[in-house]
Formats: structure tokens, C-alpha cells, sequence
């Protein structure tokens, strides 16, 4: 599907060790733009090390990495950064009782003036904060209103913006949609879909079957610092995926949540959906609508 593009990012091989501990070994994997590439594993699969790697936190100790075909060696997050790779993590970088405009702009903040009269450019910083979260589909009455009363799905998108904002060819969110319920997971799911539909590349760490399913174009397995590959859609079943996620041990504990996928399938089949599902289906619709007009 993607043949003869040239990925956004790639590792080949990589490993990191920490001591005696293999956190990853030989893992390859890249990302394409317009694509969701979802990064899957149990805890302490490899995923937030991946993750370091490619956000320039860590140094691999073997393997190659290339951006737009062109083999890099950082040595810190800004340098990441300046090749348009942006990292969101679970716990954002906000200050909950300064304006969402504020926020959006933290760390570069627009000025007005000279020297003692230099000042936040409060009009500015409002309109394209605005301007920004409502092509992501949000519409915000007020930016200036703090970002603390906002939901946790919506200040995930004003990160997410953000990053798009200030130039990212690649997002890299790490669990975003963890700490959230349904409804707001869905939310977060949409923006995704929105920055996919923008041409960027996406890499979504999630363990949640569910999410990666409904957002994802191609999946990369981790398990215990190796990876079974990367599959698209067709090639995995939610069944397959959940299986090679967990261990044979916790297969059994698992047998309700494969057998409740089994069920949504056939209701899927008949053209019902569970409740979840209607609510994800229904905010990847919407995305899709206003990503037309993006
Ligand atoms: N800084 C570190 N020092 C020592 N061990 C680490 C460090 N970071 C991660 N590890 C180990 O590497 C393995 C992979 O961890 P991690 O990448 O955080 O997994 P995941 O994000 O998939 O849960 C785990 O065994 C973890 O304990
Ligand atoms: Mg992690």
C-alpha cells in the first residue's frame, strides 16, 4: 500500500539495553504520512523505550535510524523536534490555570512591543489557538479561559494541536487515551483521525485493542523488547492482536474479552453495534466529515 514512499521515520534494528536488562532487541519498524501506526504491547513490552528512541531521549545502542530516508543520530528531544517529531505524553506539560491560549504557545510565546513594554500577544495567541483546535474540529468559545476546565480528552487535542501547529510531520503520542472513559477516548481517537487526514504520521501507544482497531492502519506488535512484525488491518484480526499482546497465561483471562469481540463481530455482522463501538464509529464519522473541510 505504501511501496516505493520514502517512510517519515524508520528504525532498522534497533536495540537498548539497560544493564543486564534487554528493554528492545532488533526491532524495525517505520511510518508513513497519512498513516496511524499503532504500537502495541503488555506492559514492559518496549513500547515507551521505542518511543525514547525515536523521540531522541535515548541513544540506541545497535541499529540505524532515518528520517525522510536519511540516517540520523540525536542527541536530544529538540533535535527530534527540529525534524518536525513531536512527542505528547500522558502527562502533559499544562498549567492548569493559565489559558488555553496561554498553554497552546508555551515555550514560544508571540510578543507585542519593545523592550519594557514587550508582552504576551493575548490577541494573536487567541485567534490561532482558536483558528487551530477548530480544524481539529473543536470549537472553543473562549481561549482564554484556563486550561484546567477543559476534559482530559480536550486538552489532549489542544496538545495534539499544538504540535501540529508548530510544523510536526510525525506525532508520537504515548497512551493518550489511558486515563480516559468512552466517550472521551472517542474524542482523542477523532483527533487523530483528523491529524492522519492532515498527512501526518501518527505513532499511537495504546493497549487497548479497541482503540488501536478503530484508528489504526498498521500495527506493530512488541513483546518483551521483540516484535512479531508490523500487519495492516487485513492481516490481523482484534483476536490475533490481543493474542500476540499477552502471554498463554493471561490468555485465559482474556477468553470473556475475546469472546465479547466475537459477539460485537457477529453484531457487527448484522449490522448492530455495541454501545462503545457506536460511540467510536459515530466520532470517526465525524472526523472524516470535517477532515473533508480541512
Ligand atoms: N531507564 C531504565 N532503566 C532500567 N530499565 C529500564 C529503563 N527503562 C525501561 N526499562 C526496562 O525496559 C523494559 C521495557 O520498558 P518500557 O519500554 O517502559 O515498556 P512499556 O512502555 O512497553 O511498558 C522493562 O523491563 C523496563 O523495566
Ligand atoms: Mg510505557
Amino acid at each position: 500500500m505504501k511501496t516505493g514512499k520514502v517512510p517519515l521515520i524508520e528504525v532498522r534494528n534497533v536495540s537498548k539495553f539497560f544493564g543486564s536488562v534487554i528493554a528492545l532487541k532488533d526491532v524495525s519498524m517505520a511510518v508513513y504520512a497519512g498513516e496511524v501506526m499503532c504500537l502495541l504491547g503488555d506492559n514492559g513490552a518496549g513500547k515507551s523505550t521505542l518511543i525514547k528512541i525515536l523521540s531522541g531521549v535515548h541513544k540506541p545502542d545497535e541499529g540505524e535510524y532515518y528520517v525522510e530516508g536519511e540516517r540520523v543520530d540525536f542527541d536530544s528531544p529538540r533535535d527530534a523536534l527540529d525534524r518536525g517529531i513531536a512527542t505528547v505524553y500522558q502527562d502533559l506539560a499544562m498549567i492548569p490555570l493559565m489559558s488555553i491560549s496561554r498553554n497552546f504557545f508555551l515555550g514560544s510565546e508571540p510578543t507585542r512591543g519593545r523592550g519594557i513594554f514587550k508582552r504576551f500577544d493575548v490577541r494573536f495567541a487567541d485567534r490561532v489557538a482558536r483558528e487551530e483546535l477548530k480544524k481539529m474540529g473543536i470549537d472553543i468559545r473562549d481561549p482564554s479561559q484556563p486550561v484546567g476546565t477543559l476534559s482530559g480528552g480536550e486538552r489532549q487535542s489542544v496538545a495534539i494541536a499544538r504540535a501540529v501547529y508548530f510544523g510536526a510531520k510525525v506525532l508520537i503520542l504515548d497512551e493518550p487515551t489511558a486515563a480516559l472513559g468512552v466517550k472521551q477516548a472517542g474524542t482523542v481517537l477523532r483527533y487523530i483521525a483528523q491529524a492522519r487526514a492532515r498527512n501526518l504520521g501518527v505513532v499511537f501507544i495504546t493497549h487497548n485493542p479497541h482503540h488501536a482497531y478503530a484508528v489504526g492502519d498498521r500495527f506493530t506488535i512488541l513483546k518483551r523488547g521483540r516484535t512479531f512484525g508490523t500487519f495492516t488491518k487485513d492481516e490481523l484480526s482484534r483476536e490475533e492482536m490481543v493474542r500476540m499482546m499477552s502471554g498463554a497465561d493471561e490468555l485465559e483471562a482474556l477468553s470473556h474479552e475475546l469472546e465479547e469481540f466475537a459477539r460485537t463481530d457477529a453484531m457487527h455482522a448484522k449490522g448492530k453495534l455495541s454501545e462503545v463501538e457506536q460511540q467510536l464509529a459515530e466520532s470517526l464519522e465525524r472526523a472524516a466529515k470535517t477532515g473533508d473541510d480541512v
